[in-house]
């Protein structure tokens, strides 16, 4: 990857996504499940890019969103209907209502509450709404607690009893059709146990409704499939795949997951520039232009990603690469062994494609970075860099009405 080149081309900060690597990853997966009917899909919310859903949909994934921004999203990209499913815990009416009359291919439940208000848009609408109800297995995903979501003590979906009489009312229901079975216990998981365990007590409620002549046709063993920040051992794809496979056997299930970071995280790239460098008594600080508003995961999760210099080599001394934001939790790297830097030297974050610019703002008024996609050794831009006039766009008009008006 040419950074300096991409960074003269582009300026700083921007986030760059190698497409091969997406393509890649996304394969690996697929054929992991080979032996199986499969739908492996992209959980948008790790990186919503259009032209990054569009690479998929060519590729042949489905999309997991977490809100009718996120569906109209896949749709706009050219993910297909049927491969599209919509999760999420606070499902608003209207977004049902979108999702029902778009047809895409299920709506993921994860209460009672929520599977009524669903029987009542569809019926409303004169339509049968095709539903997979989300399992809380209560199983330790071990992973960061802000990013595990399969115990009890956290909000998502229902135990297996509740589930069970969830797909018994949707069975005796005209408006649900009950066609998927869900779960997910966590994400940046490093450790096959916990989806061997999940998948055991899912697999073990899906022959249970198979009993009560619920026949379930999607299996959905969610995402969470840990990459390698530092030094984690990921969790390969075949190994993840025998996983699940192990636990379905004589079951005739499309296995569906719906992975996010490992689809795109290691692809990514935040190429930031140095500002400068400052000392604070013993304590050395590169102060760059890239900051906690375009990748917050260090601040907000403590995680680690890797820091290199791009045109510069050599040991050197520890420093906190920091952003121009006025917050001490505004740290893109702690403790980052690098030589002796100068403005305009090139820094690049890694892992930077999953929950970078997705969860970036415009906090301190910075304009969101631009993004890049590489794919065959070609670049182009896939967002453009956010203007100030981008910033004041749904404010500005407000600016000339008086209050006396
Ligand atoms: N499916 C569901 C229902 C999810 O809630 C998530 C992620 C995924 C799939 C995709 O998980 P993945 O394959 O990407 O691990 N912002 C955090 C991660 C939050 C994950 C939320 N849910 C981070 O930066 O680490």
């Amino acid at each position: 990857m040419d950074f300096k080149a991409l960074a003269s081309r582009y300026k700083t900060p921007l986030f760059i996504y190698d497409f091969d690597h997406i393509s890649a990853q996304f394969n690996s997966v697929k054929e992991a499940f080979n032996a199986r009917k499969s739908l492996v899909c992209y959980a948008v919310k790790a990186n919503s890019n259009l032209s990054i859903l569009k690479h998929l949909a060519n590729l042949g994934a489905g999309c997991d969103c977490v809100s009718v921004g996120e569906v109209k999203r896949a749709l706009y990209a050219g993910i297909t209907r049927y491969k599209i499913i919509f999760s999420g815990v606070g499902k608003d009416d209207s977004e049902i209502e979108f999702a029902l009359k778009e047809n895409i291919l299920m709506l993921n439940v994860e209460s009672e509450a929520e599977l009524k208000r669903v029987e009542a848009i569809a019926k409303n609408l004169n339509t049968t709404a095709r539903i997979s109800v989300r399992v809380n297995p209560n199983v330790d995903a071990k992973t960061h607690p802000y990013i595990s979501t399969g115990l009890r003590k956290n909000k998502f979906g229902v135990d297996t009893d509740t589930a069970k009489k969830l797909y018994i009312y949707c069975k005796n229901s005209p408006f649900l059709d009950p066609v998927g079975i869900h779960c997910h216990i966590g994400s940046q998981i490093t450790d096959i146990a916990p989806y061997r365990d999940a998948t055991a007590i899912t697999a073990e409620l899906l022959r249970s409704l198979k009993a009560l002549e619920i026949d379930i046709k999607f299996f959905d063993v969610g995402g969470g499939l840990g990459i390698r920040y530092k030094d984690e051992t990921p969790i390969k794809p075949y190994d993840f795949a025998q996983s699940v496979l192990a636990n379905l056997s004589g079951t005739d299930v499309t296995i569906v997951c719906e992975l996010g970071r490992f689809l795109v995280g290691n692809s990514g790239y935040l190429l930031t520039k140095v500002l400068y460098e400052k000392q604070n008594g013993t304590k050395r600080f590169v102060v760059v232009d890239a900051a906690m508003n375009d990748l917050i995961r260090p601040s907000l999760y403590s995680a680690y990603h890797e820091i290199e210099t791009v045109d510069k080599n050599g040991g050197g001394s520890l420093a906190d690469v920091v952003g121009p934001i006025c917050e001490s939790g505004d740290f893109l790297g702690k403790d980052v062994e690098l030589p002796p830097l100068e403005h305009s030297d090139l820094l690049v974050v890694k892992s930077a494609g999953a929950y970078g610019f997705s969860m970036s703002s415009n906090y301190n008024s910075r304009p969101r970075a631009a993004e890049v996609a590489v794919k065959d050794g070609k670049d182009r831009l896939i967002r453009a860099r956010e203007s100030f006039e981008d910033l004041i766009e749904l404010e500005k008009e407000y600016l000339k009405k008086d209050w006396d008006e």
